[in-house]
């Protein structure tokens, strides 16, 4: 009987201890996400008078609570008409370039209350099919959001498709956009690395980078391989400058992204007219992954996919060469267009 009553009274303590520790935990993941509800530091005047390019501080407060469900596509039709959510077009588009680092750049602007991203890649310019779906289709494309946060969708493919300039330029003449660049030689090769991957995959063979990269007859590099072509920043952005001025373009170092992303990320808010939000608490070091990943709060964090930091084939030191003295002359140009100098060889 004793015994009964001993067994009895140590399940009730077991469960009373672990709604105790249960409540604890959820206390303190509840201080993690309060701590970034704190009420915004109001806008001082570098951000500019109250305008279009404003964010309402009043819509970033609400944000995290409910953001969560929005960004799955989840809101129903009862959130969408009680929280006046809408499906705005992009302010801001990552348009490149591919391998750039344009996942990370976008997911961790998505740090921002004030940022909502299109998860996948729509590839609305630049695919002649979806273009002809028209505007409607794009927008129904984009995550529910307040009307004032601003919405940002990536497409890599954008930064080299002949047309997209234009197109972009008659859906929104003031759009700001986003190019993510790493060292011209470095992208080529992770390009490369992502298509190798591909035809890995298959089971099939591939050549290899130095084949593609140098014209076997001339010895130079080849201009016709597409990770080549890429690479000549300057060219691709020639083209945008037939449509939107240099200000409307913000060049992020995809390579200072990867080690040092926080000013970086500054930088961006700035562009964007953004309050600054995301602080080094969002962004740790992981060593396993040798990234940074992105924490949101004390209980939610995550790392970007295993296809993010693949590991490159070794490429032969001449062929690095002759890539380097390739660009060299595109890159100066690149800067010289720009005003953001990098110090790539
Ligand atoms: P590698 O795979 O060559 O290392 P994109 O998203 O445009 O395809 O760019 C992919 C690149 O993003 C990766 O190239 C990787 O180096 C870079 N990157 C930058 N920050 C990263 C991060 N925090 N986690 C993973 N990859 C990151």
């Amino acid at each position: 009987m004793l015994f009964k009553q001993q067994a009895l009274l140590r399940q009730k303590l077991f469960v009373l201890g672990s709604l105790a520790i249960g409540s604890l935990l959820y206390l303190v993941a509840r201080v993690g996400s309060l701590d970034r509800l704190q009420p915004l530091c109001p806008i001082d005047g570098r951000f500019g008078s109250r305008g279009q390019d404003e964010i309402q501080l009043r819509a970033l407060q609400f944000k995290r609570g409910l953001l969560h469900e929005f960004r799955k596509g989840n809101a129903t039709k009862e959130q969408i008409r009680l929280h006046n959510l809408v499906q705005q077009l992009p302010k801001a588009i990552i348009i490149g370039v591919r391998k750039g680092g344009t996942r990370a750049l976008l997911e961790m602007l998505n740090l921002h209350p004030a940022v909502v991203k299109a998860s996948q890649e729509i590839h609305f310019f630049d695919n002649d099919e979806n273009y002809a779906k028209g505007i409607e289709w794009y927008r129904k494309k984009m995550p529910f959001s307040y009307p004032h946060q601003i919405t940002i969708e990536k497409s890599p493919a954008y930064f080299i498709t002949e047309e997209v300039p234009e197109r972009i330029y008659k859906m929104n003449s003031s759009i700001k956009l986003l190019i993510i660049v790493r060292e011209p030689t470095t992208r080529a090769i992770s390009d490369y690395t992502q298509v190798l991957e591909g035809k890995e995959r298959k089971n099939k063979t591939y050549y290899k980078f130095e084949k593609l990269a140098i014209d076997p007859n001339t010895c130079e590099v080849n201009t016709k391989y597409k990770a080549v072509r890429t690479s000549i920043y300057t060219k691709h952005l020639e083209r945008w400058l037939k449509y939107f001025p240099v200000e409307q373009f913000h060049i992020v170092d995809g390579d200072r992204l990867i080690t040092e992303p926080l000013p970086e990320l500054q930088l961006v808010e700035k562009f964007l007219n953004l309050p600054p939000r995301i602080s080094q608490y969002n962004l740790y070091f992981n060593a396993t992954r040798g990234f940074y990943c992105l924490r949101f709060n004390i209980v939610f964090n995550k790392c970007l996919a295993g296809s993010k930091g693949r590991i490159h084939p070794e490429v032969d030191t001449s062929v690095i060469t002759k890539l380097r003295k390739f660009f060299h002359p595109f890159n100066q140009k690149f800067y010289q267009i720009t005003g953001r100098t990098f110090n790539w060889p």
